[in-house]
């Protein structure tokens, strides 16, 4: 296997391929994070449930395989995406089996570590008579006061994606209620995958990640007498290789939320690293008091800060190179004031010689964030892309926090906006970082720099 790139404070297996995050919960202070996993190679096949167990949202144990395909049974060909819950006690994993598509049940009287399908697979055997279904998948379950709720992943051929709302009284018998929502085919795609329905503050977040695009959407809204009127709707990530989220609430309270990394290079490169697929940092999601969406990683991930280098109240102009700040595994915390400048920021993973590097700027007049890793490396396999998100400041600095983690860069701006970008740079000097202001003068207010330490380092 090769290790290079291979991230140090984000999530991913030992080896092969990993997806979707699956079965968020926290269990007896423990949380536990499931993932869809080959584990037998770097390319998707042969679905599994990849476990691991962490205290902290942070460092993680690696744990036995928790869910493996049954020959002749209904997930003979596949165990995909699902959600966990506790069912009067007992840990309980709903998910899609393949194939044909059904939902299954398992259970475990232990630790979460082993795991019991039910007799009864599959508890949902098909999509409802007369619907001519693009997907029926990804079962997300929550309890009301009059039974269990399961939103699922869907499409109606032709016409667009749709997320199915069921309910059940023991999660064994289910019954389809309809449409919790419907999309246009022109507007989010053919089929929905991966949808979640949870409360966040005084409104209801639904997350769903259209096919064909590689993007994760999210709608607020009111959910009133099992229905959703949706209000406001975005990106969770602009990057473009962040997709299939989920969401759950840890047993403080919190709502936090793990996507899944795509690779930014060609299947040939990966599938010759012998690995593929990382998962993003753990960010909290919040409302802010506009009631807009928020999105910051989990405070639990300041424990890694190293070193720090402190810099405040600079003029800028045209690149400034930071010689005290470098590295391919750092968070900077930085805070601009554009003041005249058309366009300010930052580059990281740049070499000396500026052969290699990757930008994050802020364009003024566009209200725009602008993440560019097209120079990002010389390797051509290296699939570079500028990808841009909506944001306007009004009155306030630019803020940003940007997670360089080898391969990831993970931004979050104004704690509205994220934007995640892969890179592979082929050299090892390629760890600089600049200051940049194009078309006048910015003001640095403030950086803050940090060594990160890994989360595979004994403590
Ligand atoms: C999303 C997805 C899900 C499916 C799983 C299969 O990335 O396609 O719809 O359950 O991955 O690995």
């Amino acid at each position: 296997m090769d290790l290079r790139h291979r991230p140090q404070y984000h999530f991913l297996p030992l080896a092969n391929w990993m997806n979707d995050p699956n079965g968020l919960i926290q269990w007896d202070g423990v949380y536990h994070l499931f993932y869809q996993h080959h584990p037998h190679g770097p390319g998707w096949a042969d679905m599994h449930w990849g476990h691991a167990t962490s205290r902290d949202l942070v460092h993680w144990t690696h744990q036995p395989i928790a869910l493996a395909p049954t020959p002749g049974g209904p997930d003979a060909d596949g165990v995909f995406s699902g959600c966990a819950i506790d069912h009067d006690g007992v840990p309980t994993l709903v998910y899609t089996g393949v194939r044909p598509e059904v939902q299954c049940l398992a259970t475990s009287d232990d630790e979460l570590i082993v795991w019991q399908k039910s007799p009864r697979n599959p508890v949902i055997a098909g999509p409802p008579e007369g619907l001519d279904v693009t997907g029926f998948r990804d079962p997300y379950v929550w309890r009301e006061d009059d039974g269990w709720y399961m939103v699922l992943g869907s499409g109606i051929r032709g016409q667009g994606g749709m997320v199915m709302l069921y309910r059940s009284a023991d999660l064994y018998e289910w019954e389809y209620l309809g449409p919790l929502i419907e999309g246009r085919i022109d507007e989010t795609g053919h089929n929905w995958e991966c949808p979640n329905f949870l409360p966040l503050g005084d409104r209801h977040l639904l997350l769903f990640s259209p096919q064909p695009f590689r993007q994760a959407h999210y709608y607020l809204g009111e959910y009133a007498e099992h229905r959703f009127s949706p209000e406001a709707h975005g990106l969770l990530d602009y990057g473009g290789l962040y997709y299939a989220p989920q969401a759950f609430m840890d047993e403080g309270g919190r709502c936090v939320c793990f996507g899944w990394l795509l690779e930014g290079r060609t299947e040939a490169a990966y599938r010759a690293a012998g690995w593929a697929g990382v998962q993003s940092l753990p960010r909290e999601l919040t409302l802010a008091p506009d009631g807009s969406l928020q999105q910051r990683p989990v405070i639990e991930l300041e424990a890694l800060r190293r070193d720090v280098v402190h810099i405040a109240n600079r003029s800028l102009e045209g690149e400034t190179r930071l010689d005290d700040v470098a590295g391919s595994c750092i968070e900077l915390c930085v805070e601009l004031d554009p003041q005249d400048a058309g366009q300010v920021g930052l580059t990281v993973r740049a070499s000396p010689d500026g052969d290699e590097a990757t930008t994050i700027l802020y364009d003024v007049e566009r209200k725009e964030l602008v993440v560019d890793s097209r120079a990002a490396s010389l390797d051509p396999e290296a699939e570079g892309r500028r990808a841009t998100a909506p944001l306007d400041l009004g009155d306030e600095p630019l803020a940003l926090r940007v997670f360089v983690d080898e391969s990831v860069i993970e931004v979050f701006a104004n704690e509205r906006i994220c934007l995640t970008a892969r890179v592979y740079p082929t050299r090892d000097d390629s760890v600089g970082v600049a200051l940049v202001a194009t078309g006048g003068s910015a003001r640095l207010l403030s950086l803050d720099a940090w060594r990160m330490e890994s989360i595979w380092s004994s403590r």
